[in-house]
C-alpha cells in the first residue's frame, strides 16, 4: 500500500513508527507544513517527505490525519472526495456543525473513515466492556474516569486545541459510550486553572471534574488534570451489583497506597500518553490498514467521533454557564 501521512508532530511521529514497519506498507510519504519537519521523520524511517499537497496528489491507498484539530475536517473531506480511506486523529472538527458537515460530505463519497480514540484498541478498555457486555458486573450502577496528564501541552497547542473536555476528555467520553453500550443523559462540569494562566488566557481550565448522568441512570464521575505530579494516568473504574473492573489498575499505575506495608502498585509509573497506549496505537493502525484494504467496517466511524463530541460540548457549555446541561438541549 501507498500510505500517506500528514503532520509530523507528537501524534504523527507516533504513528509513523507503526506504518512505517507495517508490512502491508510499501511507501509511506509524510506532508507537514513544516516539510523539514517531515523530512526529520521520514529519512531515519526510509519513508519520503513532502508538503501536504503532494503527499494528497501521489496516488495514495489510504492517508492518515495527524494534524492540529482546526485542519482536519478540510483534509478529510479532501481525502474523501479522491476516494482515499481515511485515519483521522479526534476530534474531526472543533465544533459540532463542521463535524456533521463532514459527516454528510464522507457519506455521500462512500468512503471509510475510522477516526482515532485508540482507547477502542487497548486490552484494558476491550475487556471491560467484555464484561459489561457478558454481565459479569451485574447491573452497572456506577462508573468513575480519571485522565490526568503529568505535564501540560504547550501554550500554542492549548490555544487551538477546544479545551480539556473536547481535547482531553473527548477520549474518556468515547469511552463512556463504548464501554457502558449507553448514551449521556446530561453533564454538569466544574474546572479550575491553578497551573500556568495560558489556560485561563485561552479560556481554558488545568483541573477538571464532572458529574454524568447516563440514559439508563447510571452515574459517571470524571477528573482530569494538567498537572499530575504522580504521573500519566488514566483509568475508568465500573462499579455494578456483582462486582467492580477498574481499567489501568496495573503495575505501572501513578498511584501510592497511604496503607502502611501496602507496596503495590511496584513499577515506575506511566510517563505519557504514548508509552502507556503503545500497543493501543499499533493495533489501531494495523486496524485502520484492514479497513482501507476494504477487509473490515470502520472500527470508529464520525457519528461516534460527533456523540463523544456532543458530550464534550455539554461539559464545556456547562462549565461555562456553571449550570446542569442535557444533551438534549445540543442535538
Ligand atoms: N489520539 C491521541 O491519543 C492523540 C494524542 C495527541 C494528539 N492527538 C490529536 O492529534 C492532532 C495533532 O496533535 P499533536 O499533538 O501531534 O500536534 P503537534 O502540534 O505536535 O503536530 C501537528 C503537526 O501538524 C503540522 N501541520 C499544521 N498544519 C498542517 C497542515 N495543514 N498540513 C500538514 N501538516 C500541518 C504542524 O507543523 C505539526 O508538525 C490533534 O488533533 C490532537 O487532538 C491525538
Amino acid at each position: 500500500m501507498r500510505v500517506g501521512l500528514l503532520g509530523a508532530g507528537r501524534i504523527g511521529a507516533s504513528h509513523a513508527r507503526f506504518l512505517g514497519g507495517h508490512p502491508q506498507v510499501d511507501a509511506l510519504l509524510i506532508g507537514d507544513a513544516d516539510v523539514r519537519r517531515a523530512e526529520a521523520l521520514a529519512g531515519p524511517i526510509g519513508a519520503r517527505a513532502g508538503d501536504p499537497d503532494t503527499v494528497l496528489a501521489a496516488g495514495l491507498d489510504a492517508v492518515v490525519i495527524a494534524t492540529p484539530t482546526s485542519t482536519h475536517a478540510e483534509l478529510l473531506v479532501r481525502a474523501c472526495d479522491s476516494g482515499v480511506p481515511v485515519f483521522c486523529e479526534k476530534p474531526v472538527a472543533p465544533d459540532l456543525r463542521t463535524t456533521l458537515e463532514v459527516r454528510d460530505r464522507a457519506a455521500k463519497t462512500g468512503v471509510p473513515v475510522h477516526v482515532g480514540f485508540q482507547r477502542r484498541f487497548d486490552a484494558g478498555y476491550a475487556a471491560a466492556r467484555q464484561a459489561v457486555l457478558d454481565g459479569r458486573l451485574g447491573t452497572l450502577h456506577r462508573v468513575h474516569l480519571v485522565t490526568a496528564d503529568p505535564a501540560p501541552p504547550p501554550a500554542e497547542y492549548v490555544r487551538s486545541s477546544g479545551g480539556i473536555f473536547r481535547d482531553c476528555h473527548i477520549h474518556d467520553f468515547d469511552m463512556l459510550r463504548w464501554v457502558t453500550g449507553r448514551e449521556v443523559d446530561s453533564v454538569t462540569a466544574v474546572g479550575a486553572n491553578r497551573g500556568d494562566a495560558y489556560f485561563s488566557d485561552a479560556g481554558d481550565v488545568d483541573i477538571s471534574a464532572a458529574v454524568l448522568v447516563m440514559d439508563d441512570g447510571t452515574l459517571a464521575t470524571l477528573q482530569g488534570s494538567r498537572y499530575n505530579g504522580a504521573g500519566y494516568d488514566v483509568r475508568m473504574e465500573l462499579s455494578g451489583t456483582a462486582g467492580t473492573w477498574v481499567v489501568g489498575l496495573d503495575e505501572r499505575a501513578p498511584l501510592r497506597s497511604a496503607e502502611p506495608g501496602v507496596d503495590w502498585p511496584p513499577g515506575d509509573p506511566w510517563t505519557d500518553f504514548q508509552e502507556r497506549f503503545e500497543p493501543a496505537y499499533a493495533n489501531e493502525i494495523g486496524t485502520f490498514l484492514e479497513m482501507a484494504r476494504g477487509r473490515a467496517g470502520s472500527p470508529c466511524t464520525v457519528d461516534d467521533a460527533l456523540e463523544a463530541l456532543l458530550v464534550a460540548e455539554a461539559a464545556a457549555l456547562s462549565l461555562r454557564e456553571g449550570r446542569r446541561v442535557p444533551l438534549a438541549e445540543l442535538r
